[in-house]
């Protein structure tokens, strides 16, 4: 079975999404950098193989040099950022194939709070990428956008909901293409 380790910092509903979609057809571990993140729980419940290097306790060239340990050790065929919110560091975005999901239509909106930055600003069409990861911020090849009106009057609340809804619609499914199941 191919091996993919999911990196999340939070929530983790993504993550869930795609161990209950895949995790029949792919070897899926988790990589946290907090270890108070809710994904950690979701992981546990879901018996998900878990690693942690508590960001906070590292220098930043420590933590960088364990985690490219950590992935190097595990050879996943794919790492897969699902609100993974520290920068990965030169050495190991040059080393492994990582994809990004990001909840706004890049290059509008990169870094974070971009669902809230897109309904802020006003614009009457936004969405969801899945794209290649680089060197830069939110800059990496698209493979994948879907997009959402947003309706008059809709709150940041709702807005937030359907952008989610999209995510563990199509993040899988990109899995699934980039991982051949
Ligand atoms: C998702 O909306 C993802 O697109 C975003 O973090 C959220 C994580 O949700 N990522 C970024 O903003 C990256 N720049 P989840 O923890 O419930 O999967």
């Amino acid at each position: 079975m191919k091996k993919i380790v999911i990196m999340a910092s939070g929530n983790g509903s993504n993550f869930e999404n795609i161990v209950k979609k895949l995790g029949n057809q792919v070897d899926i571990e988790l990589f946290s950098e907090n270890k108070n993140a809710y994904v950690i729980k979701r992981a546990e419940k879901l018996k998900v193989k878990t690693h942690i290097i508590d960001f906070k306790s590292y220098y930043r060239d420590e933590y960088d040099e364990k985690l490219y340990n950590l992935l190097k050790k595990q050879t996943p065929e794919l790492i897969v950022l699902a609100g993974y919110m520290k920068l990965l560091s030169p050495k190991i975005v040059d080393k492994f194939k990582i994809i990004n999901i990001h909840p706004s239509l890049l290059p509008a909106f990169p870094g974070v709070n971009s669902i809230k930055k897109a309904y802020n600003y006003g614009v009457k069409i936004t969405g969801v990428t899945v794209h290649w990861v680089d060197n830069g911020i939110d800059t990496g090849k698209i493979i994948e956008q879907k997009s959402l009106k947003i309706d008059k009057g809709i709150s940041l609340e709702k807005l937030e909901e359907k952008i989610h809804e999209i995510e563990h619609e199509i993040y899988p499914c990109v899995l699934k293409k980039l991982l051949g199941l």
